[in-house]
């Protein structure tokens, strides 16, 4: 009976069944992996394919080490865990420390140069891009055990080369500018630029609906190159025949030139209509 509960028990609960020799691989590694691989592709106008971002994409990869490390960690084998975040930051150039907590979804692009430190927490659905430390301002022995990294909320989109220093929060949909040096905490929704970062935009979803973040200023509606080289000619076709027919107009108009003007006038029409 007791056997029969804790086998029960177990079933919800991946990592003590682990503990006990059932399969703990495929719930901790694999546990919303599909989520984030589709995160990559909804994200990134790069990515072609789930087989491309499992394959090519760091900042998916690395996840795949920090769940392992993040798990070890959480049952306090620590050199174990670093030593597999170790394993991930030399196969990705991103370095997650194995405390650190991460949301659902999370995007890093590119990836090289990101160091989220051991107290960082980020929410769901945020994008990194390289370069991002979100780390303390005053790294030290006697810090440790304490937060000293920031928390980032959900739905935020951190820069290029963006430094959030410190134990504060982010909050949701906050958008961080490329080499911005936050040390504040940030309201929902502020866009933040600069060193010191200063506050450019805050939006009230329920005020003024936010635009998407396009990612490389790319978005779905502008035509591709040939569309619009048609376009142009089209235009081009449009403005011409407008121009011939004044000019018919006028010809028709003098006496004396409109025998002349008929003549070279009929090929020129009949090349654009
Ligand atoms: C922060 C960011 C996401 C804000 O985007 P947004 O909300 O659409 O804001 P806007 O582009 O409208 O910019 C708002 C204001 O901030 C300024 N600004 C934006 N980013 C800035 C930055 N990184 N540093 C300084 N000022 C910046 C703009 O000039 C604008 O100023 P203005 O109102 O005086 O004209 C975006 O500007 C950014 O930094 N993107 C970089 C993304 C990235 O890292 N790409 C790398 C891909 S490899």
């Amino acid at each position: 009976m007791l056997a029969a509960g804790l086998r029960g028990r177990d079933r919800r609960r991946p990592g003590i069944a682990g503990a006990r020799g059932y399969n703990i691989v495929t719930p901790m590694l694999f546990k919303n992996l599909r989520e984030e691989i589709d995160a990559t592709l909804a994200r990134d106008p790069a990515a072609r394919s789930r087989l491309e971002v499992v394959l090519c994409y760091p900042g998916f990869q690395v996840l795949l080490f920090h769940r392992a490390a993040h798990w070890l960690w959480q049952r306090h084998w620590h050199l174990a865990g670093r030593f597999v975040a170790h394993l991930g930051r030399i196969l990705t150039a991103i370095d997650i420390h194995p405390g650190a907590r991460i949301g659902n979804r999370l995007f890093i692009d590119h990836g090289i140069g990101v160091v989220i430190g051991e107290t960082a927490e980020i929410g769901d659905d945020c994008t990194l891009y390289q370069g991002v430390t979100l780390g303390g301002t005053r790294p030290s022995a006697d810090q440790a055990g304490q937060k000293r990294h920031p928390t980032i909320g959900n739905g935020c989109i951190i820069s290029s080369n963006a430094q959030i220093l410190g134990p504060f929060k982010v909050g949701d949909g906050a958008r961080i500018g490329a080499a911005a040096v936050v040390l504040r905490e940030v309201p929902p929704g502020a866009t933040m630029v600069g060193n010191p970062a200063r506050q450019v935009a805050r939006r009230t979803p329920s005020l003024e609906p936010r635009p998407a973040f396009e990612p490389y200023g790319v978005t779905g509606d502008i035509p591709d190159p040939i569309a619009r080289a048609l376009n142009g000619l089209v235009d081009e076709v449009t403005s011409l025949r407008a121009r011939v027919a004044e000019l018919e107009r006028d010809a028709a108009g003098k006496p004396g030139v409109e025998a002349e003007a008929s003549g070279p006038a009929e090929p020129a029409m009949r090349a654009v209509s």
